[in-house]
């Protein structure tokens, strides 16, 4: 491994059946006044809504109700939730939900006492937060996006069709605990808990693509993915394999908790180009990733043989005796679509609304990443855009 890194996560983790009562350990800690930050009501539909509230009240907090976040929040949500937030002085945001949610709470988080227009702020001028932030406890809902566990918040301007992630430096933006039900994750739609599978391998894949060095942490990022393709397997085979849904909560957490990143450039070009389809489409993260996947990496496989070659022999175990890197990589990539399609991912732009029409301004759109194995110019963004459509 060459490359320097430091490593600090300070997020206390609850898992497993019943975890949610360890919000009686975390809320003492904090002042009385809670923002409770959810979605679009599944929370109210399973249940997770009265018990949270029944805790809260328990421990003598004062709720302050910020509902409606959608999936891909908004800017314009961010500015209603600063405001309800300011006025009910919180303490602590309570973010109970998927990415969506827990993204929004930390945005919230550096934006409540903070001058300025956030957008400008975090999002153009990738600033860090100059006033106090305020601590943000996570209940997760959905697996997919590891934000229960990192300093990731995305958010989507619809007005300049930018949907764009602002990574905070400092650890105190990271959830100070989250607590994961694996049980909390069963009420999930089919659809979202493979957009969610998707975004975990993903996330690995993101990580993985870069450096020529041996790397402990490739190892890592190869044991997770040998672990979620079965529990993908499994769970799509039956949606209430308590074990595979376990295993897939826990594989999405260490994808991106920053551990796999250690001593590596990392590429995220994929993240770059399914934001963008999703600032035109507003579509579901994990299925803009799946939809654009394959064209990228076979666009990339050149630049990164070796590695491709590895990721089929250790992730899919493809055979690498008598035949050539190119062959080797080329059958990992079959594999990976295959997987892809078993579990029945979008696997073309078109599916989600994107238009050829489209195409130059999500092209725009798309930031240009450059720690992958090939820095894309604007017209192979162009040409891969247009092969997923
Ligand atoms: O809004 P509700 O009604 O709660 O419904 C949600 C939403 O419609 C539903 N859902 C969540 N838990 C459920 C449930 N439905 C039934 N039962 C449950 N237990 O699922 C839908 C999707 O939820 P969402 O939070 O949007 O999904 P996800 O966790 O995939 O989050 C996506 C957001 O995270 C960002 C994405 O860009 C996107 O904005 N990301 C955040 C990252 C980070 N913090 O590091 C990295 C990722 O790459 C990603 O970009
Ligand atoms: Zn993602």
């Amino acid at each position: 491994m060459n490359g320097n890194f430091t490593y600090c996560n300070p997020t206390k983790l609850y898992f497993g059946r019943g975890a949610i009562e360890n919000l009686n350990i975390e809320l003492p800690k904090y002042g009385k006044s809670v923002a409770l930050v959810y979605g679009g009501g599944s929370i109210k539909k399973n249940g997770i809504y009265d018990r949270v509230v029944e805790i809260l009240k328990a421990n003598g907090k004062e709720i302050a109700e910020i509902s409606g976040v959608m999936p891909n929040p908004t800017i314009e949500k961010l500015y209603e939730g600063m405001e309800i937030a300011r006025r009910a002085k919180c303490d602590l945001i309570l973010a109970v939900g998927g990415g969506s949610v827990c993204d929004y709470s930390k945005a919230l988080s550096a934006s409540v006492n903070c001058e300025g227009d956030p957008w400008q702020k975090y999002y153009i001028d990738f600033e860090e937060p100059s006033c106090r932030t305020l601590p943000v406890g996570c209940v997760l809902t959905m697996a997919g996006t590891g934000s229960e566990m990192n300093a990731g918040a995305v958010i989507t301007n619809h007005a300049q069709k930018l949907k764009i992630g602002h990574v905070f430096a400092d650890e105190k933006m990271m959830p100070r605990f989250s607590v994961l039900d694996p049980e909390y994750t069963l009420t999930l739609p089919r659809y979202q808990v493979m957009a969610g599978i998707y975004d975990i391998f993903n996330h690995i894949c993101e990580q993985y693509f870069s450096g020529e060095d041996d790397n402990t942490s490739d190892y890592l990022s190869e044991g997770l993915m040998r672990s979620l393709i079965i529990s993908s397997r499994a769970a799509n085979k039956d949606l209430n394999d308590y074990e595979a849904r376990s295993n897939i909560m826990w594989t999405a957490t260490w994808a991106l908790n920053t551990l796999i990143a250690c001593g590596k450039t990392t590429d995220w070009e994929v993240h770059m180009l399914g934001q963008a389809v999703g600032a035109y489409t507003d579509a579901t993260h994990g299925m803009t990733l799946a939809a654009v996947s394959l064209p990228y990496y076979r666009h990339i496989m050149p630049y990164g043989l070796k590695k491709f070659a590895r990721f089929a022999v250790n992730v899919w175990g493809v055979d690498h005796a008598g035949k050539s890197d190119r062959q080797t990589a080329g059958e990992g990539l079959s594999r990976l679509e295959g997987w892809m399609r078993e579990l029945g991912l979008v696997m073309n732009i078109t599916e989600l609304g994107a238009t050829p029409d489209m195409v130059e301004g999500i092209a725009d759109s798309t930031l240009i990443m450059q720690g992958g194995y090939k820095v894309l110019t604007r017209a192979e963004v162009v040409q891969i855009l247009k092969e997923s459509l």
